[in-house]
C-alpha cells in the first residue's frame, strides 16, 4: 500500500502509521514527506468529444466504501452512478447500508421503493419489482437491501448479495454494465456483506487523519478479501486550507495510502443543497465544480484510468482547483 518512495523514510514498511505509532492529534504539517516527488507526466487528458471506452469485463461490480462514516460514500454512489448512466452505460446501484439507508433520498426515489432485496430473497416479490428505475435516466436502477431503520436481516450476508448480483446478470433485460454498491460505514457485518460480490473498490476519503487511518484499515481488509483493484476519491478538498497548510494536500493523501486516484472532489455547498433536494449534483445545469469532478471520476472509472495530484501550494497564483484534474 505504501509507495516504494516512502519506505526509505519510514521505519514501519507496512504503512506510515501503524496502530502503535499512529499520532493521536497531529498537525498536518508534520505529515508531509521530507522529499519532493519528481513531477510525472499526465497519463491522460479527458476528451469530452468521445464516448469513454468501457474497460474490463461486465458487469463491473464496484463497492464504494470508506471505513469512516460521513465522508461521502452515498453522495459518490449517486453522482458516479448517474454520471455512468448519462454516459450511456446501464447501471444498478445497490444500497447496502441496511440500517441507515439513504441512497434513495439522495436520488429522490424514496417514494418509489415498494420492495427491497430482502423480500426478493424471501420469495415475496420478483427482482424487477424491487428495482426502481430512474425516470430521468432509464438505464439507471436502484435496489435497496432493506427498509429504513431495519437491522441486517438474519441470514442476509455476502452469499445473498452474490445471489442478487448473479440474478442481475441473468435478467432478460440483459446484464448491466455497472453494479455499484453503497457500503455502510465501519468494518462489521454490513461492510463484509457489501464487499463480498465486488471485484473492484472505490475508497472515499477526506483529507483528515481519522479518515486516512480508517481507509488504510479498509484497504487491508479489501485486499484480504481478494479485491486488488482499489482506487480512491478524495472528497471535501479545500484548496484555501491546503495552501495555508491547514489541510493535507491530495498529494500527501496519495502518498500515504499509495492508491490510484480516481477523483478529487472539492468542498461545495451545492452538494448539501442537492442532497436535500434529492437531485444529484451531476444533473445540475450549469454544472457545478463538484458535479464536474464527479463526472470526471466516473469517466476514469469506465476507462480504468487514474489522475495525478499536483502540489497546489507550489504556485498559488497559477494553480486553481482544476490543477487537480491534471490540466
Ligand atoms: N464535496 C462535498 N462538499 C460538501 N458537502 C459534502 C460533500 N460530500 C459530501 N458532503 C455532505 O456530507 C454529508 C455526508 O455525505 P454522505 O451521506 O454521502 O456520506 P456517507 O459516507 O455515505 O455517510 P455514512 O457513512 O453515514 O453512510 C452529506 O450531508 C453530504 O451532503
Ligand atoms: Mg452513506
Amino acid at each position: 500500500m505504501i509507495s516504494p518512495q516512502l519506505s526509505h523514510i519510514n521505519p514501519n514498511p507496512s504503512f506510515p502509521f501503524s496502530n502503535s505509532t499512529f499520532p493521536q492529534s497531529l498537525p498536518t504539517k508534520t505529515l508531509k514527506p521530507h522529499f519532493k516527488p519528481k513531477p510525472t507526466p499526465i497519463v491522460s487528458v479527458l476528451q469530452y468529444n468521445r464516448k469513454p471506452q468501457l474497460s474490463g469485463e461486465t458487469p463491473r461490480v464496484v463497492v464504494i466504501t470508506s471505513g469512516k462514516g460521513g465522508v461521502g460514500k452515498t453522495t459518490s454512489t449517486a453522482n458516479i452512478g448517474l454520471s455512468l448512466a448519462r454516459l450511456g452505460f446501464s447501471v444498478v446501484a445497490i444500497d447496502a447500508d441496511v440500517g441507515l439507508r439513504n441512497l434513495d433520498l439522495l436520488l429522490g426515489l424514496e417514494n418509489r421503493v415498494n420492495y427491497t432485496a430482502f423480500e426478493v430473497i424471501n420469495g415475496d416479490c420478483r427482482l424487477d419489482q424491487a428495482l426502481v428505475r430512474d425516470k430521468r435516466w432509464s438505464n439507471f436502477e436502484l435496489l435497496c437491501i432493506s427498509k429504513p431503520r431495519s437491522k441486517l436481516p438474519m441470514g442476509f450476508g455476502g452469499k445473498a448479495l452474490i445471489w442478487l448480483v448473479d440474478a442481475l446478470k441473468t435478467r432478460s433485460e440483459g446484464c448491466p454494465d455497472f453494479i455499484i454498491i453503497d457500503c455502510p460505514a465501519g468494518i462489521d457485518a454490513g461492510f463484509i456483506t457489501a464487499i463480498t460480490p465486488a471485484n473492484e473498490a472505490v475508497l472515499v476519503v477526506t483529507p483528515d487523519i481519522t479518515s486516512l487511518r480508517d481507509a488504510d484499515r479498509v484497504t487491508g481488509l479489501l485486499e484480504c478479501d481478494g479485491i486488488k483493484d482499489i482506487k480512491m476519491i478524495v472528497n471535501r478538498v479545500r484548496t484555501d486550507l491546503i495552501r495555508g497548510e491547514d489541510m493535507m494536500s491530495v498529494l500527501d493523501v496519495q502518498e500515504m495510502l499509495g492508491l490510484a486516484l480516481l477523483g478529487v472532489i472539492p468542498e461545495d455547498s451545492e452538494v448539501i443543497r442537492s442532497t436535500n433536494r434529492g437531485y444529484p449534483l451531476v444533473l445540475n445545469r450549469p454544472p457545478t465544480l463538484a458535479g464536474l469532478a464527479f463526472e470526471q471520476a466516473a469517466w476514469r472509472l469506465v476507462e480504468q484510468d487514474s489522475m495525478k495530484a499536483v502540489m497546489v501550494e507550489e504556485e498559488p497564483k497559477k494553480r486553481g482547483f482544476f490543477s487537480f484534474f491534471g490540466g
